[in-house]
């Protein structure tokens, strides 16, 4: 009777429909069946706040999520610095590696000359191919001189690789070169044609019978996220603007550890002009031998100076992450004997003076004006360390707190519990970072379904006193092979009420990986996937955004029969929590079913005034678990809104299977 009951309202009407007529056709005589389900909530009682950090993301250059990834550049290796000089090129005709470029630290170029053929070209295959859009504008830059003096003609193409075109050029241009000396050029471009795996071509023309040098060979989007030079591939930052983080973690992940120390993230290394950064190796060409690729590398054209403005532009705040002078400790022991460890606390001194300091007295920060940024960032966080294990690493990290805590009190500095979500390691560095007065743990949990729905209660029993945590990575790597398939996201959002209610305890949280290239991946799942032109939205990512843009300003407490309703025993697969909007004077309630049995909950709202309080469900769902969203099909699972109303202190609401909702209802 009562599963026809709900299974009727789950076929008919809709859950928002329902929940009207329920409240207004009941009123006070709600019938006993849908008592069931009761969820208590007192909107008087102001619990935890929900800082602004709460929800936010973890950027790392794994997947190509930076150079072919969230990077707007399109060629690569566009400073011919890769060991193989010309990888990513195709070279035709006379053309070779010479040094001695303007930028000391990126010394090659391209010598072309054309007495021997009829043509000298250079040919960039971008990332996986370049995507182009019909009618969008590129922007070409480059240094050029004519090393006997006089003019030289470059042609300029767009190539359409695909093979029925009628024509492989899909732009063509011309700009000529003068002079015996560098100097920058600079041609828009337009693309006739939509090509997903586009080419890119430089001919030496035989206009001038001369000689041409070439060197940092740049094409961006003429449009990139809030049209900054070197800026970002539109559509992805949209896509993380969409979220509202609130704290952005940068740049890793392993990569700050590197595989071997030097290979680590060297922040001064990515800063000042973008064609004289450093080439840096990328551990993830190579971490995983059964998905190597052998061209990836870390240009630093996105850099410490463009990470903290996108956390300006996106207004979250800026999280650096950086080495403690330990290697990536799954390589092996490498590290920092702990008397020669002040370069890498100066590194860190460094970056808060980079960020906060003042141009006029600070080297650092006169950098950072001088990039045109003279206001500072406003650094608040600094994490030293990734997820490093052992007793070397409450060693190598006091001296830095020490430092740090010296030169700058107001900064908090974040810990780490090692790469584990619990066990050993994890009991031995909770006390250390408890003993080294760190303001924040970083902890990592890379688990499956079961241990995601078996953590719902994780945080109820943490000391209040501190530190705080950072949940810093984590995943849901479910049962399929670690696709981002919908059941994955449900089991994520469920441990988020988790997180939210505990918002006192865990202040920051970011999902990781953020970005993968469908070509290029090294790791899933993965919050954002993309090709060259299609960006697609996990339904993790989904449920990362519909926490961050529902996250209100403090917790309120909500009960089951007395108890948090964290998928325990009894609460039939139910995980939930509730905060109120102070900006909008809402109620927000999140509630995850996560068992096979739709659910009618009946909310008491203590604290609503009487009437009729008008409200929205907004609810994610997908008939199939294993349901993802991809660059193929990127809209496959969304979420939906509808109107809601609530009554007096009452409301009730069917929760389907496998449902995440979210109900805002005006008080
Ligand atoms: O997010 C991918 C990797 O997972 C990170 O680089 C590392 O910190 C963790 O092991």
């Amino acid at each position: 009777m009562r599963k026809q009951f709900l299974q009727n309202i789950l076929k008919t009407g809709g859950i928002a429909a329902m929940a009207l007529s329920a409240n207004l056709a009941w009123g006070q005589n709600v019938p006993e069946v849908i008592k069931e389900t009761v969820f208590d909530i007192n909107t008087k009682k102001v619990g935890a706040e929900i800082p602004h950090t709460m929800y936010g993301i973890f950027f790392e250059d794994i997947n190509y999520g930076a150079d072919g990834g969230l990077y707007g550049e399109l060629l690569k290796n566009r400073s011919f610095e890769f060991p193989q000089p010309f990888m990513g090129w195709k070279t035709i005709g006379d053309v070779e590696l010479r040094t001695g470029s303007p930028f000391e630290r990126c010394p090659h170029y391209a010598h072309l000359s054309n007495r021997d053929y009829k043509a000298s070209v250079l040919q960039n295959e971008g990332f996986f191919g370049i995507g182009f859009n019909k009618d969008a504008e590129y922007r070409l830059t480059f240094y050029a001189r004519v090393p006997e003096g006089g003019m030289a003609e470059l042609e300029i193409h767009i190539i359409n690789t695909d093979r029925d075109t009628s024509s492989q050029y899909a732009s063509e241009d011309k700009i000529t070169v003068s002079g015996k000396e560098w100097k920058k050029y600079e041609l828009k471009i337009r693309s006739n044609a939509t090509i997903a795996k586009g080419e890119f071509r430089l001919s030496l023309s035989h206009a001038y019978n001369n000689s041409l040098d070439l060197e940092h060979v740049s094409l961006f989007p003429a449009e990139t996220f809030k049209n900054d030079e070197n800026g970002l591939r539109k559509e992805l930052a949209e896509a993380l603007e969409s979220m509202h983080p609130g704290v952005f973690r940068f740049p890793g992940g392993c990569i700050v550890e590197g595989s071997r120390l030097p290979l680590r993230y060297q922040w001064k290394n990515s800063i000042g002009p973008v064609e004289n950064r450093p080439l840096n190796d990328n551990r993830w060409q190579y971490t995983f031998g059964h998905r190597s690729f052998p061209d990836y590398f870390q240009s630093y054209g996105l850099g410490f100076y463009e990470y903290f403005r996108l956390a300006e532009e996106l207004g979250a705040e800026p999280l650096p992450v950086l080495s403690v002078g330990l290697a990536c400790q799954y390589e092996g022991v490498n590290e920092v004997p702990l008397d020669e460890l002040q370069p890498y606390i100066d590194d860190v001194l460094d970056l808060i003076a980079f960020a906060n300091g003042d141009p006029a007295t600070n080297k650092w920060a006169k950098v950072r004006s001088e990039m045109g940024h003279d206001k500072p960032f406003n650094l608040k966080y600094v994490a030293i360390g990734n997820e490093q294990w052992g007793s070397t690493y409450p060693e190598h990290l006091k001296p830095f707190i020490e430092q740090v805590r010296k030169q700058y009190p107001d900064i908090k500095i974040i810990g780490s519990a090692g790469p584990q979500s619990e066990g050993e390691e994890f009991d031995y560095l909770w006390p250390e970072m408890k003993k080294l007065k760190v303001d924040l743990v970083d902890e990592h949990f890379y688990r499956n379904e079961e241990w995601f729905l078996s953590q719902g209660n994780r945080y109820d029993k943490y000391d209040r006193k501190g530190p705080k945590v950072f949940a810093g990575e984590y995943a849901c790597h479910g049962a399929e092979n670690g696709r981002n398939h919908f059941q994955a996201a449900l089991c994520e959002a469920a441990f988020m009420t988790g997180l939210e209610r505990n918002a006192d305890v865990v202040p920051m949280a970011t999902y990781a990986p953020l970005f993968a290239h469908v070509d290029g991946w090294q790791w899933r799942p993965d919050a954002i996937w993309f090709d060259n032109l299609t960006v697609a939205k996990s339904c993790s990512f989904i449920v990362q955004s519909l926490f961050s843009n529902n996250k209100g300003s403090h917790v309120v407490p909500l009960t089951m029969n007395g108890k948090a309703v964290a998928g325990n025993e009894g609460q039939k697969g139910l995980f939930a929590s509730a905060v109120m909007d102070d900006a909008t004077g809402e109620l927000i309630v999140k509630v995850v079913n996560t068992g096979e049995q739709p659910q009618m909950v009946n909310f008491n709202l203590a604290g609503f005034p009487k009437g009729i309080h008008n409200g929205t469900v907004t609810s994610l769902h997908a008939a199939d678990p294993d349901a993802e969203n991809s660059v193929e099909n990127p809209l496959l699972v969304t979420p939906s809104t509808t109107p809601f109303c609530a009554l007096d202190q009452r409301a009730v609401l069917p929760i389907p299977a496998q449902t995440f909702v979210i109900l805002r209802i005006e008080k």
